[in-house]
């Protein structure tokens, strides 16, 4: 039904009208040894899950709302890396479909003029070192009106069809996502996630600016000098000291 043009990503699809969370059911099907690059969509779901134990709001037949098997033989230490490959994906494809200009938040908001229109969400199965599948949730608020939104979230959430002012076609941004996640997955298997991080980094608005961290054990300002190879952001607080910041909410400013 999507032309797929591509070899890995999407070769299996699992499409479902409603669901509680496409993560649930891609958890199960990696369990059940599906192929790598087997994709779980669905037009709605009722417990969509956000980063840090939050919700995300996934109405009805307006957004993407899809999770991704991947079983990169990597160390589990890497797998932020994908995460962040993730995020370039999706921005190039926004690009491409809609001529907007995504910008990324560390480590995976897509935010379009200031506001967040994509979130990712990287789950793990894995036993001792060894990954089993990554698990990569990817949510895009694309033809929501303002009024879809709830009001206490319209300040900082937008879609795709708000800030271009037209509907867009999902199942070609959809199409082009596979395209794009593909070729920088293929890439990031053979040359490592040196390319990755440039790319990652021509897109992210953080760098080079005052942030503050917050983290579960306090919160860090200072400047954000930018992620280091392994996609750990580092931040210069105001005493020069380098922190190391692997799990977070950032806030501008
Ligand atoms: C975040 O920014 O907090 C991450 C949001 C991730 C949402 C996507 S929608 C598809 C997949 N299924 C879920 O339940 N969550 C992810």
């Amino acid at each position: 039904r999507l032309g797929l043009k591509t070899s890995l990503i999407g070769q299996q699809i699992h499409y479902k009208e409603s669901v509680d969370s496409t993560q649930k059911v891609a958890h199960r099907l990696g369990m059940e040894n599906a192929l790598e690059g087997t994709v779980v969509i669905a037009d709605e779901q009722i417990g969509g899950k956000g980063r840090m134990d939050r919700r995300w709001h996934s109405p009805k037949h307006t957004g993407i709302w899809m999770s991704v098997i991947l079983r990169p033989q990597i160390p589990l230490s890497m797998a932020p890396q994908l995460t962040l490959l993730t995020a370039v994906a999706v921005a190039q494809a926004i690009v491409e479909n809609t001529g907007l200009e995504p910008q990324i938040k560390w480590p995976n908001d897509l935010l379009v003029n200031g506001k967040k229109v994509t979130g990712i969400l990287t789950e793990l199965q894995a036993e001792a070192d060894r990954i089993n599948s990554v698990i990569i949730g990817i949510g895009i608020n694309v033809n929501q009106a303002v009024t879809d939104f709830p009001e206490g979230l319209r300040a900082v959430a937008t879609s795709l069809s708000i800030e271009k002012g037209e509907l867009i076609n999902r199942a070609s941004l959809i199409q082009t996502i596979f395209l794009k996640l593909e070729k920088l997955y293929l890439l990031y298997l053979e040359t490592g996630f040196h390319p990755i991080k440039l790319l990652w980094e021509s897109y992210a608005i953080s760098i080079g600016k005052t942030i503050t961290a917050r983290t579960l054990t306090g919160n860090i300002t200072g400047k954000a000098l930018g992620i280091n190879d392994d996609g750990v952001l580092k931040i210069e607080d105001k005493n020069g000291v380098v922190h190391s910041i692997y799990s977070a909410d950032i806030e501008l400013g």
